[in-house]
């Protein structure tokens, strides 16, 4: 008998439940945690896996008590949201999906997984998963932006990177897929509220990513808190044991969020916390994270029949195998026993700062106003963001907390020298008092170039922070008119750095500013990577991965929506269009100037009559035009003009960088399985149609701005 039948076979119902719970208990041994302290259980072996925990001694405590004390001996599985890095952070997760680069996607998670572990951590509750088209929405700040397609290529990605080639290694975390599935279309982006969607949306926008974590190994899926069209993901079988199961053949084990299983009952499909419990284990949540809902409510339903103890076995199963898995019944005390030498800290950091540079969006440069140039060097700092180290971490600071990180202030003075830089808030983030403006005015008056960082405070994105404004909070734009006003008189350039966990809808600033560098939260390195990026020792190269309104009303506004019967025509009034704002975006998915000035020309596809089972190969080259070196990032869409369901306008396909010197020209190729063209037909089951497809190429989504060709799709063999 394996070591986990074994197990099994000789252990009690509460030691069963207690591998099927999973507790907050940061520094449980000496204080008080939300759950209690779960010393004495931990020793009782009826509680089997922890979160919120950090510092390798605490950790390595809690373990001993469960290897030690406990009668069984079985470890402890540790978790925390290492969700953007643990000490060291990296930018939030939407700022580094505007990379476009899945190495360095896997790069900053296999770092992030490097430190946790090194604390004794052996899972993550992430990646975060969640395709999320509505900004409103505070939680499309920790996900990969509006596109299907590009989620799962960060699935994948991340997977890898928190991993690692080998879960056993002392420095892989297991990755936890989440928040299964569509959490990011809650009605009206208000968190936690209900998800009402067509079954062809959720298969076709927001299962993809998870179907890619699958795919990639991640051991572990968080259902998400949100119904989904009345039943709850904690409790949907038909996700969870039929699609995550049973279709893709999910092994691994499936966590609960934060209280989930409890709050079945408020949703309203359970009376007690035994019907509750009953639920979630049923659709195959094998661990309950913070409910205490299988310990209480299991034996109940045990007794009531609702549950069998066949399929707590086969949680418990599961669980322990995840254990065996990441080697902790070899060696419990694996990871958290080799502290990481200062040179990795260093490397990290470095990495951090270039990882936030790349990850820096410049919306606006007119007149080539950035980089600033040698001689504008006595620069006013200004608003409420420009020395707050505390928000640069954005709203999931992990292990990290809020200090430590380098604010735009400090970035810069190191960068330029103490002299060259001056300071006044003007306004808090947000609050009424505008009593600072005038001060911050007389700063801007007696320098070059007026950098005003403006945005949300770092937890007005994330979880439980939706918001139905989407401009600036506070007096933010009243000193921002202010400060334009006074710059325009004195003809100084005003440079905005916007902050924010989402694309802010500022149509207002964007007319105003000259030039604009979204940096989102950039993480412990952001005032670095912002001076690197304003003097001009990188040259941005970022890209939106998220569309940017000009009203709030046109959300939500994404690339890949579907043709109209009657697509916009200003001539027409019986067309599709707003009387009182543009269809058009402020700022389309995937656009980001660069210090370069890039055309594309000459694209090649080949073959242009294409089987199934071909690859089409796409060349477009690209010419720098500009005066400075910089790299350009070339996007593949499709359009499927005439299918059996309408497809969207454009879809995702590919992207591919080049790094050209200024008058350069190169190539970029990029492939395209034909195979990758089939879609979900009438009945929801792929299908690959013959017929013409429609190939562009171009920087972003704006259709204005791509090449085109277009290919002939036919079948290998008759059907
Ligand atoms: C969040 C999860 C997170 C969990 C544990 C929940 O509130 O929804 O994303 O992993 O807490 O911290």
């Amino acid at each position: 008998m394996s070591r986990i039948e074994r197990l099994i076979s000789s252990m009690t119902l509460a030691e069963k439940l207690g591998q099927l719970t999973m507790t907050a208990s940061s520094y449980a041994v000496t204080g008080p945690v939300i759950a209690g302290d779960s010393t004495d259980a931990i020793k009782a072996g009826t509680i089997g896996n922890l979160l919120n925990m950090v510092g390798a001694e605490h950790v390595r405590e809690m373990q001993r008590l469960a290897v030690k004390e406990s009668r069984l001996g079985i470890p402890l599985l540790i978790g925390f949201d290492v969700v953007h890095g643990h000490r060291i952070l990296f930018p939030v997760p939407l700022a580094e999906a505007a990379l476009f680069d899945p190495e360095t996607w896997a790069l900053t998670a296999r770092e992030a997984a490097k430190e946790a572990s090194a604390e004794g951590l052996a899972m993550t509750f992430a990646p975060m998963l969640d395709v999320a088209r509505d900004p409103r929405w505070g939680r499309s700040v920790e996900g990969p932006g509006e596109d299907p397609w590009l989620a799962a290529r960060i699935a994948e990605a991340k997977v890898r990177g928190f991993q690692g080639p080998r879960l056993a290694a002392a420095d892989a975390l297991a990755a936890c897929a989440k928040h299964y599935c569509a959490y990011g279309a809650v009605t009206a982006g208000r968190d936690y509220a209900s998800v009402d969607i067509s079954e062809r949306t959720l298969r076709e926008v927001h299962m993809p990513a998870f179907a890619a974590a699958v795919a990639s190994g991640v051991a572990a899926v968080m259902p998400a808190f949100t119904d989904l069209a009345g039943i709850p993901m904690t409790a949907n079988k038909a996700l969870l044991r039929g699609w995550l199961r049973d279709r893709w053949g999910f092994k691994g084990v499936i966590i609960s969020d934060y209280n989930a299983i409890a709050e079945l009952m408020r949703h309203g499909i359970a009376a007690d916390l035994a019907e509750a419990a009953a639920h979630a284990l049923n659709a195959g949540v094998d661990i309950d994270m913070m409910a205490d809902a299988y310990r209480r409510g299991l034996p109940i339903a045990l007794q009531r029949k609702l549950v069998t103890m066949a399929a707590i076995d086969e949680s418990v199963r599961r669980v322990l195998t995840l254990k065996e898995q990441l080697g902790l019944f070899d060696d419990p005390y694996l990871r958290g026993r080799t502290p990481e030498s200062a040179a990795a800290f260093s490397g990290r950091r470095k990495l951090a700062r270039a990882v936030a540079g790349r990850a820096i969006v410049m919306l606006k440069n007119d007149g080539e106003t950035l980089p600033l140039s040698g001689s504008l060097r006595r620069l006013a700092v200004v608003g409420p963001l420009a020395d707050a180290p505390g928000e640069m971490g954005g709203p999931w600071w992990g292990a990290a907390g809020r200090v430590g990180h380098v604010s735009v202030t400090a970035g810069l003075r190191e960068m330029l020298g103490e002299s060259h830089i001056q300071h006044a808030a003007g306004v808090a983030i947000d609050d009424e008092d505008v009593s600072g403006i005038d001060a911050a005015l007389d700063v801007c008056a007696s320098a070059d170039a007026i950098l005003l960082c403006l945005g949300e405070a770092a937890d007005m994105s994330g979880e439980a922070a939706s918001r139905a404004h989407l401009g600036l909070p506070g007096k933010q734009r009243q000193f921002a008119q202010a400060v334009f006003e006074r710059a325009r008189d004195l003809r100084k350039p005003v440079i905005v750095i916007l902050f924010s966990g989402r694309p802010l809808v500022v149509p207002w600033l964007m007319d105003q500013a000259d030039a604009v560098l979204a940096a989102w939260f950039l993480g412990s390195e952001a005032g670095n990577a912002i001076a690197d990026v304003v003097v001009g020792r990188l040259s941005p190269s970022g890209r939106t991965p998220v569309t940017w309104a000009r009203a709030t009303g046109q959300i939500p506004i994404f690339f890949g929506e579907r043709s109209s019967g009657r697509p916009a025509d200003p001539k027409d009034h019986y067309t599709s269009k707003y009387l009182d704002a543009p269809n058009e975006p402020q700022f389309p998915f995937g656009h980001g100037l660069t210090y370069g000035r890039f055309t594309l020309f000459n694209l090649r596809v080949t073959p242009v009559n294409a089987e199934d089972i071909d690859t089409l190969q796409i060349r477009v080259d690209v010419r720098n035009e500009g005066a400075r070196a910089a790299e350009e990032t070339v996007f593949l869409f499709t359009r499927d003009k005439v299918a059996s369901v309408a497809r969207p306008l454009l879809e995702l396909k590919g992207f591919a960088k080049i790094s050209l010197p200024p008058g350069e020209s190169g190539t970029v190729a990029l492939s395209l399985r034909a195979g990758e063209l089939r879609f979900l037909g009438l009945d929801l089951e792929p299908v690959f149609e013959p017929g013409e497809v429609e190939i562009l190429v171009g920087p972003c989504a704006d259709r204005s701005k791509l090449l085109s060709a277009t290919v002939q799709l036919s079948w290998s063999r008759p059907c």
